[in-house]
């Protein structure tokens, strides 16, 4: 896929899911919903989810609405991809998940992996969206700016 393939869909998926969220502002519903139609829009998208921060467990994450095979249910902030951009609060690009000491093997097709935290309108971490790809060294600087603009517009800016 060329670069500008990717913006391409990004920018179709993006006004899709802005059109679909606006009914509600429920977290979880519109989590749901940015799940189905990025993990549509993308053939190489295998797992395409959320894991929300544990309100009842200090610096843990739970998993969300999600597309793909079944995901671990708990996470620790600094674990695996994921964990480390909760904890850093900074999205996390890996090239080979299989070389990123203490990934968290939920599927070993996984090869290279995107995590973006989501914070709320008062700035409060509630999540983080992740993408694992099948193919190696499948996202970079574009797909991080999309989905971080994504992540911005659906969960922050209400
Ligand atoms: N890849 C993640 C774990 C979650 S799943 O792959 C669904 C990680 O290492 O954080």
């Amino acid at each position: 896929m060329t670069d500008q393939d990717k913006r391409d869909i990004y920018r179709s998926v993006k006004q899709a899911i802005l059109g679909a969220v606006a009914p509600t502002k429920n977290p979880i519903s519109r989590m749901a919903t940015v799940s189905c139609l990025l993990s549509e829009a993308f053939p190489h998208y295998f797992w395409t989810g959320f894991y929300l921060v544990d309100d009842d467990v200090a610096d843990q994450l739970i998993v969300g609405p999600y597309q793909g095979t079944m995901g671990c249910l708990i996470i620790p902030f600094g674990r695996g991809v994921c964990g480390a951009a909760a904890k850093s609060r900074k999205t996390q690009i890996v090239d080979d998940v299989h070389a990123f000491d203490g990934h968290i093997a939920c599927d070993t097709r996984t090869n290279s992996e995107i995590v973006v935290p989501v914070f709320n309108a008062e700035n409060k971490l509630i999540a983080v969206f992740d993408v694992d790809s099948t193919e190696h060294a499948s996202f970079d600087t574009l797909d991080k700016e999309w989905l971080e603009d994504i992540m911005a517009q659906v969960f922050r800016a209400h």
